[in-house]
């Protein structure tokens, strides 16, 4: 069956997972894709550059609806996504991750009674605090296909009552672009670029609100920090987000850590593929660092991605100075050694695919509407 589908991202960390998705459909006779760009992230630095890096097409729609309180940013994508759907009627829509365009356009879809497929559903920190746990559970409440890159996913979904023919654990989207793009990124030169000498060297990344916002949080944070890059040199490169928080406090935690611009997709991987430690509070790089078999300490209490812990080279180092030394400590007495997990071995997107071909996404649809009655009511033109 021919289906035309509607991809959607926004966010930086959706585009290493919308891109191989977008590759394996696109070459696919059976599907007709449609990008749509929210605009969430609008820098070169943290969207352009990552198009061009992963050779993703130009989106079809572009939202442009930039930064925003949490209310603001989700409602406006809400508003200007609706009449791409409502114009373009695709048989479902495809949302990555757990960030607000998700969230947005997932809502839109549901009432508009499109199927929605979520990529990386099921993933729970059990810490509503953050603002991707409840994206994560609202988008699964509304998705109609669940795609699991870990068994905890699977379990979590079975917990809230979803349907398990709906959930397929396919591998990780992510992974497929990390071993589609390694060779290019470790030829792309960029230690000597930025003037990286030391060996070895950490790799950091920071911008979780629960860690940067409070100035006082992110000051222990970067001194402690400040106090490990004394035995091992620390780059790190700088989330607006932080930026913004570091310049507005004035913290300069000074000692070996060396602040860079973000950098695009293939500098970071190879950085994060050259580096002896990666110290980080984000999601994805837990799994990109577990893949490459690279230790990481994460700068958070708690994961929504257990695997990197169970299997992984992922151990959750906590925020407090305490907590922080004591995983370095650990870390240095012998690095952690882990294991690549199941099916994250490049052909997740295949297998998205083909479970794509063969489900009718209609019949899994939770709360059916009629789109075409609903355009028609409205006198929009259905092309
Ligand atoms: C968002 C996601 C988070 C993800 C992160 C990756 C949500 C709720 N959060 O957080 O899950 O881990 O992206 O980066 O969706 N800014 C720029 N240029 C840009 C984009 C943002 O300067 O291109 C600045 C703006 O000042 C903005 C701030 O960064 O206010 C935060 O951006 P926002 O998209 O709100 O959240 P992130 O912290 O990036």
């Amino acid at each position: 069956m021919f289906l035309n589908l509607l991809c959607i991202g926004g966010a930086r960390p959706n585009f290493m997972k919308l891109a191989p998705l977008v590759h394996a459909l696109g070459a696919d006779p059976d599907f007709s894709v449609l990008i749509v760009h929210t605009g969430q992230h609008y820098d070169d630095q943290m969207s352009g550059m990552f198009f061009r890096d992963l050779e993703i097409p130009r989106p079809d729609f572009h939202l442009g609806v930039g930064s925003g309180s949490h209310a603001t940013q989700t409602a406006e994508i809400m508003k200007r996504v609706e009449p791409v759907m409502l114009e373009t009627c695709p048989d479902a829509i495809i949302v990555v991750g757990d960030v607000n365009s998700t969230l947005a356009a997932a809502l839109v879809a549901a009432k508009l009674g499109i199927p929605v497929v979520h990529i990386e559903s099921g993933l729970r920190s059990f810490d509503r605090s953050m603002p991707e746990e409840i994206n994560r559970i609202v988008t699964d409440a509304l998705s109609s296909l669940h795609f699991v890159t870990e068994p905890s996913a699977f379990r979590n979904l079975l917990a809230e009552g979803v349907p398990a023919e709906s959930i397929r654990y396919v591998g990780n989207l992510m992974i497929d672009s990390l071993y589609r793009k390694l060779s290019s990124a470790r030829e792309a030169g960029t230690r000597q670029r930025l003037g990286i000498s030391a060996a070895p060297f950490a790799l950091l990344t920071l911008h979780r609100p629960s860690n940067v916002d409070d100035p006082c949080k992110l000051r222990d944070i970067l001194y402690v920090l400040a106090e490990i890059s004394q035995t091992l040199p620390v780059y790190f490169p700088v989330h607006p987000r932080t930026r913004e928080a570091i310049k507005r406090d004035g913290l300069l935690p000074g000692a070996d850590i060396h602040f860079l611009e973000p950098l695009g997709y293939l500098d970071f991987l190879c950085l994060m593929s050259q580096s002896a430690l990666v110290l980080t509070d984000s999601g994805g790089i837990q799994e990109e660092t577990t893949a490459l078999g690279v230790p990481c300490l994460t700068l958070r209490d708690t994961t929504e991605r257990p695997i990197t812990i169970e299997q992984g080279s992922n151990t959750l180092a906590g925020t407090t100075r305490e907590s922080i030394l004591n995983a370095w400590k650990h870390h240095q007495k012998g690095p952690k050694v882990g294991r690549i997990p199941p099916l994250w071995d490049g052909r997740a997107a295949e297998r998205c695919r083909e479970v794509l071909k063969s489900i009718d996404l209609r019949g899994l649809v939770h709360c059916p509407s009629d789109l075409v009655k609903l355009v028609s009511d409205r006198g929009t033109p259905v092309s």
